[in-house]
C-alpha cells in the first residue's frame, strides 16, 4: 500500500512538472491577457513559481486525502476478510442436529454377489437402494474429510428379530493403508459388540490377502471382502447370502446375535456425521 502511494505521488509530480514546464497556465486571473507566460520575464517567473507551489500544495493535499481513503479501504477490506474467514470456519464446523444416515452397505437378497475383487471393493458395486457396497475409496473420503462419522449396523434374522450395533466413531484408511479399519468407536446397541475387535485390521479380498494368516486367505474361505483378522471374524456382513438360517451356514454373520456360523436375513451399515 505504501509503495503504491509513493508511486502515485511521483506520477502526479511528473504530471505537474510537465504541465508547468509547458508554461501554459491559464488559471491565473492576473495574466488573463497572456496565453503563455514568458520564462525569460522575471515577473512571469514569479507568477509561474507561485502558481506552481499553489498547485503542488493542492496536489499534495489531494494525495493525502487519497492516502486516507486508501487506509479506510484497506481497513474495510481487513474487516471483510475477517468476516469471510469466520464464515469459512462456520461452514466447516456446521453440523445440524438432524443429519441423515447414509447407507454404505446393504444385504437384502442373493441377487448381488459380494465375492468381489480388491478393485471392485475399492470402486463399489450394487444399487444404492438395494444390495450395495458404496466402495472403500468413497468410504475413506467420507470418514476422513467430512467431519467425524458414527456407524450404525442394522441386522435382521430369519425369525423377524431386528437388532442394532452403534459405534460413535468410524474411520477407514486410504488404499495405501489397505483401507484398514482405523477407528471403531464406543459400542452401544443390542446386537452385540462384534465389530470393535476388527479395529486396526486391513481389508482383505480373494485377490489381496492382508489378514495376517499365513495358512489361508479368509476372504476366500468366507467368500467376501472384509476387515478380517487372522482367525477370521466376529461379525462379517459381506459373506454369501443364505436363504435361511441353519447352523454351519455362515454367510452374513454376527456372532453374538446368531453365531459366527449362522446367517442373517438382512444387514445394513450406515454412517452419519457426528456433531
Ligand atoms: C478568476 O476570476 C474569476 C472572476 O473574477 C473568479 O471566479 C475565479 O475564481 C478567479 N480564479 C482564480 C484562480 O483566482
Ligand atoms: C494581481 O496582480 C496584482 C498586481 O501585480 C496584485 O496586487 C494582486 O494581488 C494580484 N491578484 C491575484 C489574485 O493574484
Ligand atoms: C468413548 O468412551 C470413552 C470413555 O468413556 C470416552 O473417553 C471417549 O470420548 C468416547 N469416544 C467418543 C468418540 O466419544
Ligand atoms: C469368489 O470369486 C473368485 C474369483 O472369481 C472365485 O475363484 C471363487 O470361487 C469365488 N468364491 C465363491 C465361494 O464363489
Ligand atoms: C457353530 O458355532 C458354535 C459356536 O462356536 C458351535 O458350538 C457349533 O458347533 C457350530 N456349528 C457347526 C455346525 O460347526
Amino acid at each position: 500500500m505504501f509503495a503504491r502511494n509513493r508511486t502515485m505521488k511521483i506520477v502526479l509530480l511528473i504530471f505537474a512538472i510537465a504541465h508547468f514546464a509547458n508554461a501554459e497556465y491559464d488559471n491565473n486571473n492576473n495574466s488573463s491577457t497572456k496565453a503563455y507566460l514568458d520564462l525569460n520575464n522575471a515577473e512571469d517567473n514569479v507568477i509561474l513559481w507561485k502558481n506552481l507551489f499553489i498547485k503542488l500544495n493542492d496536489i499534495l493535499d489531494k494525495t493525502q486525502k487519497l492516502d486516507t481513503k486508501f487506509e479506510e479501504l484497506s481497513e474495510r477490506l481487513e474487516v471483510l476478510n475477517k468476516r469471510v474467514n469466520t464464515l469459512d470456519n462456520d461452514l466447516k464446523t456446521f453440523c445440524p442436529n438432524n443429519q441423515n444416515w447414509i447407507t454404505i452397505q446393504r444385504r437384502q437378497d442373493a441377487s448381488v454377489s459380494f465375492n468381489r475383487s480388491w478393485e471392485e471393493y475399492g470402486l463399489g458395486f450394487g444399487d444404492a437402494n438395494g444390495n450395495y457396497f458404496m466402495g472403500l475409496q468413497r468410504i475413506y473420503e467420507m470418514t476422513n474429510f467430512a467431519g467425524p462419522q458414527e456407524l450404525l449396523i442394522i441386522l435382521k434374522d430369519f425369525g423377524g428379530d431386528t437388532r442394532y450395533a452403534k459405534y460413535d466413531r468410524f474411520r477407514i484408511g486410504s488404499e495405501e493403508e489397505k483401507y484398514a479399519l482405523l477407528e471403531v468407536g464406543n459400542y452401544s446397541g443390542n446386537a452385540g459388540n462384534n465389530f470393535k475387535i476388527h479395529e486396526g485390521h486391513p481389508f482383505t479380498t480373494f485377490d489381496r490377502d492382508n489378514d495376517n494368516n499365513p495358512d489361508r486367505n479368509n476372504a476366500v474361505v468366507f467368500a467376501g471382502g472384509w476387515w478380517f483378522f487372522g482367525l477370521g471374524y466376529h461379525g462379517h456382513l459381506n459373506g454369501p447370502y443364505r436363504q435361511q438360517h441353519e447352523s454351519n451356514t455362515w454367510g452374513i454373520s454376527w456372532h453374538e446375535f446368531r453365531l459366527w456360523n449362522g446367517s442373517l436375513k438382512y444387514a445394513e451399515m450406515l454412517i452419519r456425521r457426528k456433531c
